[in-house]
């Protein structure tokens, strides 16, 4: 089976330049056929030097929305909060309008928060195959457990059908959060996961593996899927 397209960097700063010169070479190819686009983002650490890199790649972001891969059930501007994190490295320095932000309304109980979340994305965005809205880029972190977005291993919600998933119990604090489901991550047009750092570096192993649901990172659609990672979190693949 043909895996993700693996790209390996020497240093977390090359994969976060790298990361961001795919997305804006992404974001090109879709304005070129259409108005708007929509981008499902990454929370956690990871992402944050991508998300700068890109705002320093990238002067236009007309057309592009952008929304939450996964959010904590925080408030919007609490230190744990995915929405702060992403506010601050790229939707404030890249003067994204508010109107191209799509973020949760985590002020709600758990399911509700998903199922609501799920009905805007539902709206707002193109239908692919089976009904199931599309994203063109869908831009994850994995975890040390090779959980992606807040899908953790073996847990009910990597079997949940919806546009969106309610988390009780995460394993990574906070443990209320919503998430993208899977079928929702693997309908985009394109998946990027982003990894750095030696403790990645089984997750980034697992991901490569057969689909395992005790390892979520493997059971993403392996076409249109692009790992970036570092030497670091590349040490146990080949
Ligand atoms: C979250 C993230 C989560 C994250 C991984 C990696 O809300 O916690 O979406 O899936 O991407 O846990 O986190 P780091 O990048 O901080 O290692």
């Amino acid at each position: 089976m043909n895996g993700p397209h693996v790209i390996i960097m020497q240093t977390a700063a090359e994969v976060a330049d790298a990361a961001a010169a795919l997305i804006d070479e992404w974001i090109d190819q879709d304005l070129r056929d259409t108005p708007d686009t929509h981008v499902a983002l990454a929370g956690g650490s990871t992402p944050a030097a991508t998300y700068r890199a890109a705002v320093t790649k990238r002067r236009d972001w007309d057309g592009v929305h952008m929304w939450l891969g996964d959010e904590r059930l925080v408030a919007p501007d609490h230190a744990d909060a995915n929405v702060a994190m992403i506010r601050r490295e790229l939707v404030g320095p890249a003067g994204v309008p508010e109107g191209q932000f799509h973020i949760p309304d985590t002020g709600m109980q758990v399911d509700a928060a998903a199922e609501a979340y799920g009905a805007r994305i539902t709206r707002a965005l193109p239908e692919g195959p089976h009904h199931i809205p599309r994203f063109s880029i869908v831009i994850l972190g994995v975890g040390e457990d090779a959980h992606i977005a807040s899908l953790f291993p073996n847990a009910p919600a990597l079997a949940a059908a919806t546009v969106c998933v309610g988390v009780w119990d995460a394993p990574k604090p906070p443990p209320e959060r919503i998430s993208l489901s899977l079928p929702v991550i693997n309908a985009a047009s394109r998946r990027l996961i982003i990894a750095t750092g030696a403790a990645k570096s089984p997750a980034v192993r697992a991901a490569l593996g057969e689909p395992d649901p005790a390892s979520p990172a493997s059971m993403l659609e392996p076409a249109n899927t692009t790992m970036i990672v570092d030497r670091a979190a590349a040490q146990s693949i080949s």
